[in-house]
């Protein structure tokens, strides 16, 4: 399978399956390679945010057009990057990280990340979230101890919650929008993986004095916290995955389609 566009990437801190990345990239990763202006988290006008590797997708036509709802134009890297990691690199190498080496994370590393969090659809275009980003040590400390499903030391955890007060009543839509937050979280994970840091979405931890320690409003709701930091030397196996033929079909259930099995 081949990749319908291309992220272009700061050193070679990204690894393949398999391996595991153990330091920060360089400071020139630090650049943002999704954030564009690091104040800002917008790049205006440097290029197309999709490189069409093969026909032009749409994301590359409409991207090169107009760049995204967040402005944000170009992945391309303002000063240019060693390597190339194609987005479907980045996609299938992602795995949970759950510990961390000490390194924190720069300022614009972090833009990036929200950057990238923010361009994940929502219903309705609502953006019925919010989030929190916990970088101080006290502040991580206190985090972990109501969330016994962040392990080690993170440089940062995101908090990320449904922002009620924006979502309609009717039920159907109240449950589509921690889908919304669930998609930005992982934007946010892969965004992190692409720029050599590991990160794990976290639902085990204890809503309430998580609201009240990040003093939250009301109608915000916290649904998965997300311990991130750049990976520690040794990280376990990868997951593995349920065969494919069990949990795809093609057309109706059960049928595949004739090579796969
Ligand atoms: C909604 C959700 C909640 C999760 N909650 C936790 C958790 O509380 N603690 C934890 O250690 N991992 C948690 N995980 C991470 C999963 O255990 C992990 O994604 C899974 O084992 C697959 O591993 P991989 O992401 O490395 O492929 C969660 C993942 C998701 C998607």
């Amino acid at each position: 399978m081949r990749s319908t566009f291309s992220l272009r990437r700061y050193g070679a801190s990204h690894a393949g399956r398999g391996r595991r990345s153990s330091g920060p990239p360089t400071s020139r990763a630090a650049g943002g390679e999704l954030a564009g202006d690091a104040g800002s988290g917008v790049r205006g006008g440097r290029g197309p945010a999709c490189e069409p590797a093969g026909p032009a997708t749409s994301c590359g036509v409409a991207a090169r057009r107009r760049g995204n709802a967040l402005g944000v134009t170009s992945l391309v890297p303002a000063q240019g990057g060693s390597a190339t990691a194609s987005f479907f690199d980045v996609v299938v190498t992602r795995r949970v990280v759950r510990s961390y080496a000490s390194q924190p994370i720069p300022d614009e590393v972090v833009d990036s990340l929200v950057t990238s969090m923010l361009a994940a659809p929502s219903g309705a275009n609502r953006q019925a979230w919010a989030f929190v980003t916990v970088r101080s040590e006290r502040g991580i400390r206190a985090l972990r101890a109501f969330a016994p499903g962040i392990f080690g030391t993170p440089a940062m955890v995101l908090a990320a919650c449904v922002d009620h007060s924006r979502v309609p009543e009717h039920p159907v839509s109240r449950g589509a929008h921690r889908l919304c937050v669930a998609m930005a979280v992982e934007n946010f994970l892969l965004a992190a993986h692409a720029q050599g840091l590991g990160a794990c979405p976290v639902h085990s931890f204890q809503p309430a004095p998580v609201h009240r320690l990040l003093r939250l409003p009301t109608h915000l709701e916290p649904v998965l916290v997300v311990p991130v930091g750049y990976p520690a030397a040794d990280q376990p196996e990868a997951s593995r995955r349920r065969p494919r033929e069990e949990v795809v079909a093609d057309e109706t259930f059960g049928h595949h389609r004739p090579g796969v099995a």
